[in-house]
């Protein structure tokens, strides 16, 4: 049954060659830790990814609880954690992998490092691979101020207080990430959209980029 409605369409779009293409490629034997175990070391951009899917999943959840205005965000966020059957490990998981997901990043990256994969022809990638950083650095910092406790609020008002101190747009900046005088009603607004709409728009065009130029140029050679 399953086969048949696979090869009707199959023979509609002709699907086969597009899933052979990844499923017939083979690891390469210098990045697979079943030949040296010190290969593991080559799946850190893949437990990245890992990570991001997870973060991806588990804030779409958060999504149908959390209500991103001031008088009712830290209420939203006290009844998911505590009243919403598996709201705990849905938001556990969405805060523990928050900071996984940058180590596992910053383990990549200095992986791409140490083995010169940044060098030609790889140039672009790595170029994308910062864009990604500063990406995902985003991404932290406006999640922070979500629960809208004063944990998150102190420490957007330091991060914005830094953001401030760049010379001669500081100010703009500040505006900018503050949407108003104060850190306040029109911060935690923006903070959310950014969060959850423009920055993963952005980690998705950037990471299917980094993946086709991976897939285009295979990855680095042994040392
Ligand atoms: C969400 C973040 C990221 C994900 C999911 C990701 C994913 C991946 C994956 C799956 C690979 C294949 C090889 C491997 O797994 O090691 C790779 C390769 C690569 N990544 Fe990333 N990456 C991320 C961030 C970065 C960053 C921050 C940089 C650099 C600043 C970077 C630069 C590169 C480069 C240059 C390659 C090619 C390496 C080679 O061919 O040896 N990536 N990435």
């Amino acid at each position: 049954m399953i086969k048949a409605i696979y090869n009707w369409i199959d023979e509609r779009l002709d699907i086969t060659p597009l899933w052979r293409d990844v499923a017939d490629h083979e690891v390469p034997e210098h990045v697979n830790p079943a030949h040296h175990f010190s290969a593991f070391v080559y799946c850190f951009g893949g437990l990245t990814f890992f990570i991001t899917v997870i973060q991806i999943l588990s804030g779409m959840f958060l999504t149908m609880y959390y209500v991103p205005d001031i008088v009712n965000a830290y209420a939203s966020v006290d009844y998911l954690q505590h009243q919403v059957a598996f709201g705990v490990i849905v938001r556990g998981m969405h805060h523990w992998g928050a900071s996984l997901v940058i180590v596992m990043m910053f383990l990549h990256t200095l992986r791409v490092f140490f083995t010169g994969s940044y060098k030609a022809p790889r140039e672009m990638n790595w170029i994308v691979g910062v864009l990604i950083l500063f990406v995902m650095i985003g991404l932290g910092l406006t999640g922070y101020l979500l629960p809208w406790d004063n944990k998150a609020y102190f420490a957007t008002k330091v991060t914005i207080q830094i953001a401030s101190s760049v010379p001669f747009v500081g100010e703009y900046i500040k505006l900018l990430m503050q949407g108003g005088d104060i850190v306040g009603a029109q911060t935690l607004t923006r903070f959310f959209a950014i969060h959850v709409f423009f920055l993963p728009a952005a980690l998705l065009g950037l990471l299917a980029a980094h993946f086709l130029m991976i897939r285009r140029q295979g990855i680095s050679g042994p040392l």
